[in-house]
């Protein structure tokens, strides 16, 4: 305590592909990156002492970005997987989430995921998504850059199905423009978010953990919580 003498300001370059709400977007009117990551990183980041410049870019771009050190964190809806531990170093989950469904209000014949078989499926490219999807028997899989391109391929009727984030594919329902979609299945998969740093870089994962710690701690991580997911 007491060692509060002025540090030069870190500053942390945080690689995010912002087109994941509510976990990371764009607000329509103040242009600004916002959602539950987003405020989690910043928080993170006044604890480290350090100041959050968020990058936006392609998902499959963030773990190159990350061995190459033009970011030094990634914080995007990332889930945790053994594949992608294997080059870069998580934090501790800081959230759980799980695949589902999407698909046309009246569809009637896509109810569980077995129902996916010889479809149609929309997924973002590089996600867990686009794994599972790609194990359904005869399944046409079509990838693209963002969620929202995704949902867009089903409203014009190009796709049976999208396959997505739980959390993602409530909040598009709910408020992004999902009104004649709706959400199907148990969640297939159990999945936890984490944060992504280099994996040479274990010593600043270890500071974001600390960090993620302390938020959960004093209640801002339950504050952050809240305000994008509700009770
Ligand atoms: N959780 C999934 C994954 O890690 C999807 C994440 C997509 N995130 C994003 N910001 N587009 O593969």
């Amino acid at each position: 305590c007491g060692k509060q003498e002025a540090k030069p300001a870190k500053v942390l370059k945080v690689g995010s592909e912002a087109a994941f709400a509510p976990f990371e977007f764009q607000d329509e009117s103040t242009k600004e990156y916002v959602g539950f990551d987003i405020d989690l990183i910043k928080a993170i980041g006044k604890q480290m002492g350090a100041e959050v410049q968020i990058q936006n870019m392609g998902f499959d771009g963030l773990i190159p970005g990350l061995e190459a050190n033009s970011i030094d964190l990634a914080i995007s809806g990332m889930t945790i997987t053994e594949e992608r531990a294997k080059k870069v170093s998580f934090s501790k989950p800081y959230y759980k989430s799980g695949l589902t469904m999407v698909v046309k209000s009246d569809n009637t014949s896509i109810k569980s995921f077995k129902d996916l078989e010889g479809k149609n499926i929309a997924v973002q490219l590089g996600t867990t998504g686009a794994d599972e999807a790609k194990k359904v028997k005869d399944a046409q899989i079509r990838e693209f850059n963002s969620a929202p391109e995704a949902f867009l391929e089903l409203k014009a009727g190009g796709v049976d199905a999208v396959v997505n984030d739980k959390p993602v594919n409530e909040y598009y329902i709910a408020k992004a423009g999902g009104k004649d979609a709706k959400m199907v299945g148990e969640p297939l998969t159990a999945e936890d978010y984490g944060i992504a740093a280099s994996a040479k870089n274990k010593e600043l994962i270890a500071q974001v953990d600390k960090a993620l710690e302390e938020l959960k701690k004093n209640g801002e991580y339950e504050k952050i919580y809240v305000k994008w997911f509700g009770k």
